[in-house]
């Protein structure tokens, strides 16, 4: 059942080039030079129409969330909100016919997600959804929908539902950012073709398997533990944060690179592990300068690089490579070896990486 593998989540990290392939299948036609998803072009006018994307969900899939609120923004130039399921619920929000809620749910069964969603109906928005399970309460209540193809996900603690939402949510942002006139044609294909090599690059960065299970070693006694990303990696930053807390039950934050110095640096001592993702084109050289800022305070600097770097390389205590990608898709690079080392970290410390305690995989109750 579990494939060879010690635990469900190992094996469903691996299973992430697959599930994204799954995810792209008839939907990314890179050869005909089109997305094709029945429900945005059925309701097309209402996203063009749209005012503002408000984007609802828990945990993990609100992390998705937050990366999407990168890709819808920059790449489809849709503004874009993420609310706490929970939050929105219960503020009062303004919500007009002329807004557009994505609601992103793994299980489908979330309590607060659900609810989010019956509001938004009632005062008039378009809801879409982005479920993995087939025919869930939330993919049955909402107006339209994608879902993820990622297959059934049994650890606890998600992976590769996780990739596949950001799939699914990148799909829609370049398809809307091609039928708003905003891609031109070229620059439409060039991002069909990279996404074409996502699940190999995918493939590439689980080799790091092995040296991230030495590195889980060394830190696997940690108490705390740092996670800084910029832009695009400050929602990985979060969710490789609360993959570490939710299976090891070490204590994790996650961070953008630059709040650091507006509190969270006076933590950094010799025996604080700062995790920071520092890809090439995500303002590198001012991640750069945060690394300086922690080792010159002793931190320990795990470092999430693109193939080939040197400059943080030679500053960092540990490196770990992904392959080079287009800006807006390192996120799902980015997050393999944070998925890897929270999984390691969780197993030699003898916890039930499956069945974290006092989780569940649903959360059907508020
Ligand atoms: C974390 C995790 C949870 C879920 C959250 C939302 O690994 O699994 O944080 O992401 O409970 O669940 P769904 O996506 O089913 O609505």
């Amino acid at each position: 059942e579990k494939g060879g593998y010690d635990h469900f989540m190992l094996k469903e990290i691996y299973e992430q080039p697959r599930a994204i392939k799954d995810t792209y299948r008839g939907r990314l036609l890179a050869d005909q030079g089109l997305i094709k998803m029945s429900g945005i072009d059925q309701n097309l006018e209402k996203f063009l129409n749209a005012n503002r994307i408000i984007i609802v969900a828990c945990g993990t899939s609100w992390h998705a969330g937050l990366v999407a609120e990168y890709i819808f923004e920059d790449l489809a130039r849709i503004s874009v909100e993420v609310e706490y399921a929970s939050e929105f619920r219960y503020r009062n929000p303004v919500i007009t016919d002329k807004d557009v809620l994505i609601a992103i749910s793994q299980s489908g069964e979330t309590a607060d997600t659900l609810a989010a969603i019956k509001l938004a109906k009632e005062k008039g928005a378009f809801v879409f959804g982005v479920c993995n399970v087939v025919g869930s309460s939330i993919a049955r209540e909402t107006d339209a929908g994608a879902y993820t193809h990622a297959g059934p996900e049994i650890g606890v603690a998600s992976t590769k539902a996780f990739t596949t939402q950001i799939t699914v949510l990148t799909l829609m942002a370049l398809k809307l950012a091609k039928e708003k006139g905003v891609f031109s044609e070229s620059r439409f294909h060039e991002y069909l073709t990279e996404l074409e090599t996502i699940p190999a690059k995918v493939e590439k960065a689980l080799l790091a398997n092995p040296l991230v299970e030495i590195i889980a070693d060394v830190y696997k006694d940690s108490t705390n533990c740092l996670y800084l990303g910029r832009g695009y990696n400050f929602p990985v930053a979060l969710e490789g944060a609360l993959k570490l807390k939710e299976i090891s039950y070490i204590h994790a934050e996650g961070y953008p690179a630059a709040e650091m110095k507006h509190g969270p640096i006076a933590l950094i001592d010799e025996q604080m592990p700062v995790i920071v993702i520092a890809t090439k084109k995500g303002h590198y050289e001012k991640v750069v300068s945060n690394i300086q800022e922690i080792k010159s305070r002793k931190g320990k600097i795990i470092a999430i690089v693109t193939q080939g770097d040197e400059q943080v390389t030679e500053l960092a205590d540990h490196v770990i490579e992904v392959p080079e990608t287009f800006e807006s898709l390192t996120p799902l690079l980015t997050t393999i070896p944070l998925q890897l080392l929270s999984y390691h970290i969780a197993v030699m410390r003898g916890c039930n990486v499956d069945q974290p305690r006092n989780l569940a995989k649903s959360v059907t109750v508020e």
